[in-house]
Order: C-alpha cells, then sequence, then structure tokens
C-alpha cells in the first residue's frame, strides 16, 4: 500500500477514499461531519459516496468557495453548524476540498471545545502537494493572509488524484508551481522531469513525490524554526506580486501563477547573493516561463512591491529575509538582501 507516514499520521495515496472509509469505521466517532464548499459539495462529495456505499450517518457544512470567506464570520458559522449537529468531544471533521476548506477546516476543529479530530480530504492539486501536509491552519483577517491559525496535524490524509479530473487548467497550473519549487529546492531529479513534460499530464508519481518532499521538510522542522522555511523559495517576491495584482489587475493572479514570478526572481537573487550558477539561472527562467507566460509587470509598481516585502513579518531592520537557492535541488535559508537588488531581480523578469 502506498503510503507516507508523517510524525503522527498516515498520508494515504492509494485506494485513499476506500481507507477513509476504513478510518472512519475504524475510529468509532459519535458523528462524523464533512465541511465541503459549493463546488466540493457538487463535484468530489459523490465520488466519496460512491467510493464508501455505507457511510450514510453523517452532516455536511456547506460553505461559499474562495478565499474571502477564509475569515473569522465563516468560521463563526462553521462552528454553529457544529454545535447544530451536536458535535461533541469526540466528533470527526473531513474537510473536503482545496486550501481555502482545509485551513478553515484545520483551524475550526482544532479549536472547537479545545480541539476535535479531523482529517484532510484535498481536492486541488494545490492542496494536495501543498495544503494539505504540515499541520498548519488558519484564517485570514484584514486582508492579512493566514495571520490567525494553529499547528494542529489531522488524523490523515486521503490524496485521491481523481479528484483533479473536474479542477480547471488554471487551478491545475497554479498548484504545479508548488510542485516546480518542491524540485527547485530539494530534487533535482523531480525538476528534470518537470521540464519534459505539461501539468495536464500530471502523475500520481510525481504528486507522491511532491508530497513526499513537503513530508521530509515539515516533519523535520513542524514549528518553523529552521529547515521548513526553505519552502518560501519563491514566495517573499511571489506573495508581493500577489497582493499587488489582488488589489491593481481585474483578472487577479492566482497563488502559483504570483509564485512562478517569485522562482524566477528568486532564481536571480540566488546568482547575486547565493552559488545558483547563471546556466541554472537560464534553465529556470525557460522553464518556468513555458508553464507561466511572462506577466506585464510594471517598474512602476517595484516600489509597491518592496515595501509590501518590507512589511512582512519575517524581515529584520529593514532587510528582506529571502530563501535561495544554492543549486537546482537544493535551498539556504535567511539570505538578507538589499532593495536594489531585488529591484535588479524585478528588472530582469521584466526584460524577459
Ligand atoms: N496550510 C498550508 O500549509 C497551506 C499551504 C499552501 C496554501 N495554503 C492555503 O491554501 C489556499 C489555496 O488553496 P486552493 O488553491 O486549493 O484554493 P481553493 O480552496 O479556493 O480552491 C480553488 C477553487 O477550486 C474549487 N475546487 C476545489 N476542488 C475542486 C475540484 N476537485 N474540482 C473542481 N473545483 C474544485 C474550489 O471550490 C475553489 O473554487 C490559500 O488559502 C492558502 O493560504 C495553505
Ligand atoms: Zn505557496
Amino acid at each position: 500500500m502506498k503510503v507516507i507516514q508523517s510524525n503522527t499520521y498516515p498520508i494515504y495515496f492509494e485506494n485513499s477514499l476506500q481507507e477513509l472509509g476504513r478510518f472512519i469505521v475504524q475510529s468509532n466517532y459519535s458523528k462524523v461531519l464533512f465541511l465541503v464548499d459549493t463546488h466540493t459539495e457538487k463535484l468530489c462529495l459523490p465520488l466519496i459516496k460512491a467510493a464508501i456505499p455505507n457511510l450514510e450517518d453523517f452532516d455536511i457544512i456547506e460553505i461559499d468557495p474562495g478565499e474571502e470567506n477564509k475569515n473569522i464570520d465563516f468560521c463563526i458559522g462553521i462552528w454553529k453548524m457544529m454545535l447544530d449537529f451536536k458535535a461533541d468531544r469526540n466528533s470527526l471533521l473531513i474537510n473536503l476540498g482545496g486550501g481555502v476548506i482545509t485551513d478553515i477546516g484545520g483551524f475550526a476543529a482544532s479549536t472547537f471545545k479545545r480541539g476535535i479530530d479531523f482529517v484532510q480530504v484535498p481536492t486541488t492539486l494545490l492542496s494536495q502537494v501543498d495544503a494539505s501536509v504540515g499541520g498548519k491552519t488558519g484564517i485570514d483577517m484584514d486582508q492579512v493572509k493566514n495571520i490567525i491559525g494553529t499547528f494542529t496535524q489531522p488524523k490523515a490524509v486521503f490524496i485521491e488524484p481523481q479528484f483533479l479530473k473536474t479542477l480547471d487548467r488554471r487551478q491545475i497550473y497554479s498548484g504545479f508551481a508548488e510542485v516546480i519549487k518542491h524540485g527547485l529546492i530539494y530534487d533535482a531529479a523531480l525538476f528534470d522531469l518537470i521540464r519534459a513534460m505539461e501539468p495536464e499530464k500530471i502523475n500520481p508519481e510525481m504528486i507522491y513525490r511532491s508530497v513526499e518532499i513537503k513530508n521530509e521538510v515539515v516533519t523535520q522542522d513542524p514549528y518553523e524554526k529552521g529547515l521548513r522555511k526553505v519552502l518560501n523559495f519563491g514566495h517573499t517576491i511571489g506573495h508581493a506580486v500577489e497582493s499587488y495584482s489582488l488589489k491593481h489587475d481585474k483578472n487577479t493572479l492566482l497563488h502559483g501563477e504570483a509564485i512562478a514570478i517569485g522562482f524566477i526572481c528568486e532564481a536571480y537573487l540566488s546568482v547575486r547573493c547565493n552559488k545558483l550558477t547563471e546556466l541554472e539561472l537560464e534553465e529556470i527562467t525557460s522553464v518556468v516561463l513555458h508553464y507561466f507566460p511572462k506577466y506585464s509587470l510594471n517598474r512602476a509598481a517595484f516600489d509597491a512591491l518592496t515595501d509590501l516585502m518590507l512589511n512582512d513579518k519575517k524581515n529584520v531592520e529593514g532587510r528582506i529575509n529571502f530563501s535561495l537557492l544554492s543549486k537546482i535541488g537544493a535551498c539556504s535559508t535567511d539570505i538578507f538582501c538589499q532593495k536594489a537588488e531585488i529591484e535588479e531581480s524585478l528588472n530582469y523578469y521584466c526584460a524577459l
């Protein structure tokens, strides 16, 4: 059976929905609740019902989809529904959805009656290879992402590639950006595989390897004291571009699209401030541009972007903290770069 063992919980890959059925029966919970959004209720819950035909006794909490709902108001709604359904300390919450559902559901479960069990059933590529593994739960507040949250591990994660069939192309590519990141920071062989394929053809093996990498990193550093920061590669500039796009663009960038820009700029910084070679930078640039066509980044945005980076909680005394590649497949943390170097990296992207 294909299963990755994390510190405290298993991540199932093969027959994972049947495994979920087995888990529910064996665990003997007083109540089973599904948290879904409108899309996953329609597209994913039927697959669960088909795979676990004897699962009859459960309640459903449904919320509207979207990052804008990953907030305390929706969380209160979830807690109230849990009370209405008479959930007690021995209940199980099954988060069936993308990263929004696994984050807010994990948070709601980890705080309800001081914490009830929850499992993650991620249904987007991004949540399969990233959000559902590692125990970070959370909600946004006042436009600040994931500012309220807990580190709480799920009881299990069930990854079912079948769910991805209904996911639109942009969402697949967005999740694929995190797969590229896992290759860049940890596994040159995975990056080699990525160079030769299209995200539509992503196979369970690559999802498995990507989760294995995320899991290896987070189990060594569950509370983000050190090593886990390698996962931030591309995210310092990427998050700033994402926030900027949210404010200025009609068709806003998805997370993966924004961090793809971050990969190119931070690969440039990896040459300037770490040991990445020019040749590797060219390789990374061409692979990333192959999947993520160039975004028209305006030079007039540079100041706003560096301000956004300076406001980030990870920075010390006006210097901006990066996780940068030392080569394809390896990443160093806590490298500080100057504003001028960052602007150079943005210029590099603009000139492509
Ligand atoms: N906890 C972590 O470590 C971590 C890591 C990375 C990202 N995140 C969080 O993840 C969130 C983003 O996750 P996401 O990209 O999955 O977004 P999402 O949950 O908003 O899902 C994207 C869209 O796809 C729909 N959808 C979900 N599954 C589907 C399916 N199988 N078929 C068709 N449509 C489907 C959703 O309803 C939604 O409209 C962010 O809030 C981010 O902060 C958390
Ligand atoms: Zn990310």
